[in-house]
């Protein structure tokens, strides 16, 4: 399939999603990685690993990069080498990039019935009162990109999901809404988007800065 989705987003955000439908070598073919990407590809444990990591490599050749303008720091946050912002996210069947001059967090999640099982433990569960089970499984996983997404935003050390994040009641229906990241006497306003793609949550999420 290759390709799946360009969006624009946020106004100065570019998100492009990948169908991972192609063979390995097809794939591997198709990218030019430097070396310590070839290491890292060849250290992970699975093929559906190996493919979203190359599906990226893909994607960045359609935003004009390759694996070479591409560094991560010491915590494992990648980085465009001409200044632009990029996050990143892989799961299964799709990886997606996002790219812009804000920083921006994305996160893809598949839909499991596990995130009500294991939702006490990152999210305010009144939040998913008067729901019905399968609504309860997306919001849920939503909330869980919404965190993600800001985690990936701010990437420092001692964030907590339940006690450092927290959304603001919104609905499914709305695609949107505030969340705060409350850590180190500071305040901070994020807004964040999602929609669902398949069984998978895409969220997304950028600081307001107002
Ligand atoms: C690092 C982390 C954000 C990755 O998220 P994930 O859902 O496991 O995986 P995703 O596919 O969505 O994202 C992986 C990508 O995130 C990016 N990433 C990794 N560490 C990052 C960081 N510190 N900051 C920003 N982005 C990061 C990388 O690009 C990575 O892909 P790549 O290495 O192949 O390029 C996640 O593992 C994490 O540490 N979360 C916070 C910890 C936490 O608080 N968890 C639960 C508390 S209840």
């Amino acid at each position: 399939m290759g390709l799946f989705k360009r969006i624009n987003y946020f106004q100065d955000s570019t998100l492009w999603i990948w169908k991972v439908e192609e063979e390995y070598d097809l794939l591997f073919q198709s990218v030019t990685l430097k070396n310590n990407s070839l290491e890292r590809l060849k250290g992970m444990k699975s093929e559906s690993h190996q493919k979203g990591f190359l599906a990226v490599r893909m994607l960045l050749q359609e935003a004009g990069y390759t694996d070479l303008d591409l560094y991560y720091d010491e915590h494992g946050k990648p980085h465009l080498k001409d200044g632009k912002q990029i996050s990143i996210s892989h799961s299964h069947a799709f990886s997606v990039i996002i790219i812009g001059d804000t920083k921006i967090g994305i996160d893809l999640e598949i839909l499991k019935e596990k995130i009500v099982t294991i939702a006490p433990r990152f999210m305010d569960i009144n939040h998913l009162k008067n729901l019905e089970s399968k609504d309860q499984i997306k919001k849920a996983t939503v909330i869980w990109g919404i965190k993600e997404s800001i985690f990936k935003i701010k990437n420092e050390k001692g964030i907590s999901f339940p006690d450092h994040i927290f959304e603001k009641e919104f609905n499914l229906e709305d695609s949107s809404g505030i969340a705060q990241l409350v850590f180190n006497n500071t305040t901070e306003e994020y807004c964040f988007s999602f929609e669902f793609i398949e069984n998978y949550a895409l969220v997304c999420a950028l600081q307001n800065k107002k």
